[in-house]
């Protein structure tokens, strides 16, 4: 039977190699970090970002209140992130989702299918013409009803870059009892979820301006929906 060696006594002088002493390396992204879904920008058409007729019969728009919704993407330093894909989803004006399983009784809209796309530009600046989205119920936790909200996927230069998650808009009581907004715990991180309203990017008498901008990581990070 082979004999163990004595245990060594600890020698607490020496520093354990875990501990940090110098400063931190940055360490460079791989391959599988760095490379992301590929996309021939030219396969995103400029009537993808117009939901209140990308999806309408011809003459025909979608029915709602009218909204522009645009704001930039930028990185955790602040650098604007263009050529990144953004692509929305969102009910009709009465909440109903253009999918079968969406079957609470709420009127569908002919002229609208609530999908979206575009691209950030140079600038890392995005923007959408679509309708304001109605609240839904979600009757499997009771008489509970989502606020109203759209959905976004945001796919940047790389996977490291990927972002899902979802815009409110102000004043909806409906967020205080909301468990996909409140599982967002820090008050100040739920306010970044909220749309703003800007009126310089209305377009008169036609459409309200919002904003919501992203940050895709770092502190400031837009919440990625849980
Ligand atoms: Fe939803």
């Amino acid at each position: 039977m082979p004999t163990l060696a004595p245990l060594k006594k600890l020698d607490r002088t020496v520093q354990p190699k875990s501990s940090a002493t110098k400063r931190l390396v940055p360490i460079k992204q791989s391959l599988s970090e760095l490379a992301g879904p590929v996309f021939g920008l030219n396969a995103v058409k400029k009537i993808d970002a117009d939901l209140t007729k990308n999806a309408a019969k011809k003459g025909k728009e979608a029915i709602g209140e009218r909204m522009i919704l645009t704001g930039s993407v930028t990185d955790e330093e602040d650098r604007p992130v263009p050529g990144a894909l953004i692509e929305i989803w969102q009910t009709n004006a009465a909440g109903l989702y253009a999918h079968k399983g969406d079957q609470h009784d709420a009127p569908a809209d002919p002229n609208f299918h609530g999908t979206g796309r575009c691209v950030t530009g140079a600038d890392g600046q995005y923007r959408f013409t679509t309708i304001r989205p109605g609240a839904y119920p979600i009757t499997r936790l009771g008489n509970r009803w989502r606020p109203a909200h759209i959905h976004y996927s945001i796919t940047g230069g790389s996977f490291a870059q990927r972002l899902i998650t979802q815009c409110y808009f102000p004043g909806d009581p409906l967020q205080d009892d909301d468990f996909v907004f409140q599982a967002v715990t820090n008050k100040a991180a739920r306010e970044r979820l909220i749309v703003k309203y800007a009126p310089e990017q209305s377009i008169m008498g036609y459409a309200a301006g919002y904003s919501f901008d992203i940050v895709l990581r770092g502190r400031d990070a837009t919440p990625m929906e849980k």
